[in-house]
């Protein structure tokens, strides 16, 4: 290929403005670097995200990184690691994180604010100190005063325990060599900054840093170390997306705030699976374990009562389990109400049409309320047979089966059609203490096997009443 003058001159050009590169543009969201700043991040979408990043000083990006490199060996002499865990005292943590906390392993903790991410660590770290381990809880967020007086008050004191208000990295660092802990808590790892980098506390570089130092701290001590990041609206831990690759477990906290229960979901774990959950209630005195989680969940449902169902639906990568409510009243008025929150009210008037063609259901004489309890918004149309099962249930004037939860997206001829992660739904129903399980007969290929649910396949809204109402 010839080289054209303009081709030339072109990369000159590049090589000029690169060489220039002081400063460098990086996504808060997704960790995207660009010489200039754009509105936009090109590769996660995000506006306004791109925020100028400073290079490093000396000390910075390696600073932690000690010591010869061991000399690379045949993977047949390499030991095998003993893998040791240690126990938090909770079950249900130790149920989720598969075992334990195993030593030098980083843990990253995620939940909104308020969600009670601050209480379940100083619980686990009483718990941990209880056994006689030493745990260092460093917090950016409150005083140490201020922790005291809530641990007394959730029971979480005890002599090994050491508490220090302190955002400052070098300095956490320095505390951890000195105390030597079992256990280090950084709460959060938006607040702590390396003094080596000039960006503010927050921002990607720093807690990418942040993260990276304590990381190599954890694995030169065998101390395990637990991050808590608060997570931003679309649910991405904010700014850090880059963290999740480089600590060894991703756990989400999460739940309703207008409910007491909390789920601690793992999304990463080097040490285990990552389908398991464990369910908290929050309580006057910290977080609880539910040991019967199916009672809880279904505590705020009245049995008996007709037009409501749970539903299998998927958040992001997530499932939830949500109750969808339906009230069908017959109207005089020329124009029938439909009055709809949490799902789609297009969605919905389809779903009408479709009960009222295929099944002859009169529903144009009736009044539809649908509501998706617990103030959750559903986008997928795995929720139709939901709001199907709801409305039919309202109409009917027959409460359906409690224990049962459906999922399948219904065609416009009342085909149910096939949805995406059958298998996490039905896992997820599972745990939660469901008996049955209502589903898209194209799913239900390969779903039987070993489940404690019982797994109903359907493929049409009439296959679906029959089921409903036996
Ligand atoms: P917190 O752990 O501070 O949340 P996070 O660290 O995730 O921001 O908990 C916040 C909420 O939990 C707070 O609004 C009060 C409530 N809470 C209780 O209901 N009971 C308790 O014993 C404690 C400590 C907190
Ligand atoms: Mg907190």
């Amino acid at each position: 290929m010839v080289a054209t003058d303009e081709a030339i001159g072109l990369i000159l050009q590049r090589v000029k403005t690169m060489a220039k590169i002081r400063t460098h543009f990086e996504c808060q969201q997704c960790g995207y670097q660009t010489p200039r700043w754009m509105g936009r991040c090109p590769e996660c979408g995000g506006w306004g995200t791109l925020t100028e990043e400073r290079p490093t000083t000396e000390g910075g990006r390696g600073a932690g990184v000690r010591g010869p490199s061991p000399p690379p060996m045949p993977i047949t002499e390499v030991q095998r690691p003993a893998l040791t865990r240690v126990p938090t005292g909770f079950p249900e943590v130790d149920h989720t994180l598969g075992g334990g906390v195993v030593p030098g392993s980083v843990v990253l903790i995620g939940g909104d604010p308020g969600i009670g991410k601050s209480t379940l660590l100083l619980q686990i770290a009483a718990r941990i100190a209880g056994q006689g381990r030493k745990v260092l809880y460093v917090s950016g967020e409150e005083s140490a005063e201020q922790i005291r007086v809530r641990a007394e008050r959730i029971g979480a004191m005890s002599p090994l325990l050491y508490l220090s208000a302190e955002t400052r990295l070098e300095a956490i660092i320095d505390h951890g060599e000195r105390i030597t802990p079992d256990l280090l808590i950084v709460d959060s790892v938006q607040t702590m900054y390396a003094g080596s980098l000039e960006s503010p506390p927050g921002s990607i570089s720093q807690v990418r840093e942040v993260a990276t130092r304590l990381l190599t701290l954890s694995k030169e001590r065998g101390t395990s170390t637990c991050l808590i990041g608060h997570v931003i609206k679309d649910g991405s831990f904010a700014g850090p997306k880059a963290l999740e690759h480089i600590v060894d477990t991703v756990i989400y906290f999460e739940g309703d705030r207008q409910h007491a229960y909390r789920i601690l979901r793992v999304t990463k774990n080097r040490f285990g699976s990552t389908h398991e959950i464990g369910i908290f209630e929050m309580t006057e005195t910290g977080l609880q374990e539910v040991g019967n989680p199916s009672q809880m969940f279904l505590a705020d449902r009245r049995q008996g009562v007709t037009g409501s169902v749970v539903v299998a639906t998927m958040e992001g990568t997530r499932p939830l389990l949500v109750e969808i409510q339906a009230l069908v009243a017959p109207t005089h008025a020329s124009l029938p109400r439909r009055v709809v929150t949490g799902v789609d009210l297009h969605r919905v008037a389809i779903l009408l049409a479709v009960l009222e063609k295929r099944l002859g259901m009169p529903l144009s004489t009736c009044d539809v309320f649908v509501n998706v309890a617990g103030g959750v918004r559903i986008t997928e149309p795995a929720a139709d047979l939901g709001v199907v099962a709801a409305v039919t249930s309202s109409f009917r004037n027959i409460p359906l089966d409690s224990r049962m939860v459906c999922f399948g997206e219904v065609g416009l001829t009342g085909e149910i059609r096939a949805v995406r992660h059958a298998a996490k739904r039905l896992h997820e129903a599972g745990q939660l203490g469901f008996s049955r399980c209502l589903l898209p007969e194209a799913n239900e290929a390969g779903q039987r096997e070993g489940r404690e649910i019982e797994v109903v396949g359907l493929d049409t809204v009439d296959a679906t009443m029959a089921v409903l109402f036996p």
